[in-house]
């Protein structure tokens, strides 16, 4: 019977790995004052759960394996925007164990189905923090339950060596053997900024020239701020991220919903790849920086962390977007944007 020895645990990690990554890059044009400019995609929606954190939520767990800390028996629980919770959710009935999932509104509907369908519990926090987030009231419930003593191992993604690790060991790797030649800028979506910080180490080593910049979503506060509400999830935090030096980032942005969003649409429409809300903010940043900086870079790279499927609701809601209106009509326009988002 599975999951019952921790030698039978350490088995069944060994057969998930090969299963994690092997996403496409697929390449987009997108017109730039008047020129045709090459913009590279890794779609991490194809990963096994759906997003980029398959990989984190495997090098988290791997860990607390290998450390002895998760045993047969044991229970996770783990605060999550959504696509962690997914993906340590499959993990923890792979393994047959408890996993209580501590989430909030913002969840993508279909990402918290999908939660219950994988027999997760789930807390749901719905008070505010006071950044306009929900990271730090979700933070509390955790620390709270693990007070209690009841067994829970938190693998804690916004501290744990072991999130940026994966993507340096596995993420890394995998672009720097699918490319001829490495990216000279890669733009990824920063959270806990384990995807971003893994990443940076790996090109810092091995294509020291390629410029790593940091995109975040506007009212976060993972890199910089100021503090503000927010409405997607995934992208951004309530806290600084333990994980981003500034001699891993390069260039920093802070992108607008409005840009985050249209960029979506841009990209559905024009090449009919449909992708999440932080992959729009993550292109939006590639394009401000194409549009500012037009002989620079070359041959951008941006980090897609999930598909558009689970934002039907959001993102492209005719609904959704009519109620945000007065947030989206409020933001100011960034300067050549409309070059290219007609
Ligand atoms: C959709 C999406 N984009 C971006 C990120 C950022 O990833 P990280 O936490 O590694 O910074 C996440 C993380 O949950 C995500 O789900």
């Amino acid at each position: 019977m599975p999951g019952h020895t921790l030698e039978h645990f350490g088995y069944l990690l060994d057969h998930f790995e090969p299963l994690l990554g092997n996403t496409p890059i697929k390449s987009i044009e997108v017109p730039i004052q008047g020129r045709s400019h090459r913009i590279d995609l890794k779609l991490e929606g194809y990963n096994i759960t759906g997003s980029i954190k398959a990989r984190t939520a495997y090098g988290l767990v791997r860990g607390l394996v290998d450390d002895g800390v998760l045993r047969p028996g044991g229970k996770l629980i783990e605060s999550t925007s959504g696509n962690l919770g997914v993906a340590l959710a499959t993990l923890a009935r792979y393994l047959d164990i408890e996993f209580l999932a501590v989430i909030d509104p913002l969840i993508a509907s279909e990402c918290r189905a999908r939660l219950v369908d994988l027999g997760a519990r789930i807390i749901m926090v719905d008070r505010p923090d006071p950044k306009g987030g929900y990271l730090l009231s979700r933070l509390a419930v955790v620390r709270d339950m693990l007070n209690r003593n009841e067994g829970y191992v938190w693998p804690d993604q916004y501290s744990s060596p072991r999130n940026p690790e994966i993507h340096r060991r596995l993420t890394g790797p995998e672009i720097t053997a699918q490319l001829p030649v490495p990216p000279d800028a890669v733009f990824a979506a920063i959270s806990t900024g384990g995807t971003f910080a893994g990443l940076s180490a790996h090109f810092r080593e091995h294509s020291p020239s390629t410029k790593m910049i940091a995109v975040d979503i506007e009212g976060s506060i993972a890199y910089r701020g100021p503090a503000g509400r927010r409405f997607l999830p995934g992208i951004g935090a309530s806290r600084r991220s333990s994980f981003l030096g500034s001699d891993l980032v390069d260039h920093f942005y802070s992108v607008s919903l409005r840009d985050s969003v249209r960029h979506c649409h841009q990209v559905l429409r024009n090449s009919g790849i449909y992708l999440g809300g932080s992959s729009g903010a993550t292109i939006a940043a590639c394009v401000r920086h194409l549009v500012e900086n037009p002989d620079e870079i070359e041959r951008p790279l941006c980090i897609c962390p999930d598909d558009g499927g689970k934002y039907e609701q959001t993102v492209y809601s005719d609904d959704w977007l009519e109620k945000l209106r007065p947030d989206l009509e409020s933001e100011a326009e960034i300067a050549g944007q409309t070059l290219v988002v007609p």
